[in-house]
C-alpha cells in the first residue's frame, strides 16, 4: 500500500489547505479596509475639531460663540451714521462681516480657525457680498487694526484690558469701535444698545486715545 493510500489525503489535502488560505486573506483586507477607514475619520475628525479646541486652550480662552440676530442688528444700529472700513475681530462663521458688507461697509474678518474662515468666504459667495468681504486666517494679536476705521469685537473679558491696549496705540482717532457682549474695562462708551447678552457698547477713539494721553501726561508730571 503507498503512503498516498495509507494516509487517505492525496486529493484532499491541497484543497483543505487552500480554503483556510483564500478565507484569511480576504479576512485580513477587511480588516485593512476597517483599519484604514477607522484611522482616516479620526485623522478627519482631528484635523476639524482641532482648529475649534484650540483657541479654547490659549492663554485667553476665546471660543467660537456665534453672536445673536439681535447682538447683529445692535451692532449695525450703534455703527448706523458710520461708512467705510469695518473689521471683526474674531470674526467666527463671518457674520457680523457679512452683515456690515450688505450695510455697504468694506468689511474684514480676522480669525484663527481656518475652517470658519473658508465657511466665511463660501456664505460671503453665496449671499453676494464676496467683492465687499474679506477674511483672513490671522491671530488677532499679531496683526495691527490701524487701517480699520470700524472695529468690532465680540471677546471674553479677560482679554479685554490687552486689548484696550492695543487698540488704544494702534487706531486712528477718526475709528469707532463696538464691544458685543462684555466692555472695554476703562474705555468710557459712547453709546450702549441692547440689553442682557445681546448687548454692545459703542466707543470713540477720540475719547480713549485722550484719555490716554492724559493719563501719560499726568504720570510725567507726578513727582516720583
Ligand atoms: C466669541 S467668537 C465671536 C465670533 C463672531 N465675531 C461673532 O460675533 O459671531 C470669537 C472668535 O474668535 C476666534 N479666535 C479665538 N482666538 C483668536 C485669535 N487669537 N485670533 C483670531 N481669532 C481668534 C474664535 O475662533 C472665535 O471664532
Amino acid at each position: 500500500m503507498s503512503q498516498q493510500e495509507l494516509f487517505g489525503n492525496s486529493a484532499a489535502e491541497p484543497r483543505g489547505d487552500s480554503a483556510p488560505a483564500v478565507g484569511s486573506k480576504s479576512k485580513s483586507r477587511l480588516g485593512l479596509i476597517v483599519t484604514g477607514v477607522v484611522g482616516g475619520s479620526l485623522v478627519a475628525l482631528y484635523a476639524v475639531a482641532t482648529p475649534f479646541v484650540v483657541p479654547a486652550l490659549r492663554k485667553i480662552c476665546l471660543p467660537f460663540v456665534p453672536a445673536t440676530t439681535a447682538q447683529v442688528e445692535n451692532v449695525l444700529t450703534v455703527l448706523r451714521a458710520r461708512t467705510g472700513s469695518l473689521v471683526d475681530i474674531g470674526s467666527g462663521d463671518g457674520r457680523i462681516v457679512i452683515a456690515a458688507a450688505k450695510r455697504g461697509f468694506q468689511a474684514s474678518g480676522f480669525e484663527l480657525n481656518p475652517w470658519l474662515v473658508w465657511f466665511s468666504r463660501y456664505k460671503a459667495w453665496r449671499e453676494g457680498v464676496h467683492c465687499s468681504t474679506t477674511f483672513h486666517i490671522s491671530d488677532l494679536w499679531k496683526v495691527s487694526f490701524a487701517q480699520f476705521s470700524n472695529v468690532v469685537i465680540f471677546g471674553v473679558p479677560q482679554m479685554m484690558e490687552q486689548l484696550e491696549l492695543k487698540l488704544t496705540r494702534e487706531l486712528p482717532y477718526s475709528a469707532k469701535v463696538v464691544a458685543c457682549r462684555f466692555p472695554f474695562p476703562t474705555w468710557v462708551p459712547e453709546r450702549i444698545v441692547g440689553e442682557g447678552i445681546d448687548t454692545v457698547w459703542l466707543y470713540d477713539a477720540k475719547t480713549f486715545k485722550s484719555q490716554q494721553q492724559q493719563q501719560e501726561t499726568t504720570r510725567k508730571t507726578m513727582p516720583e
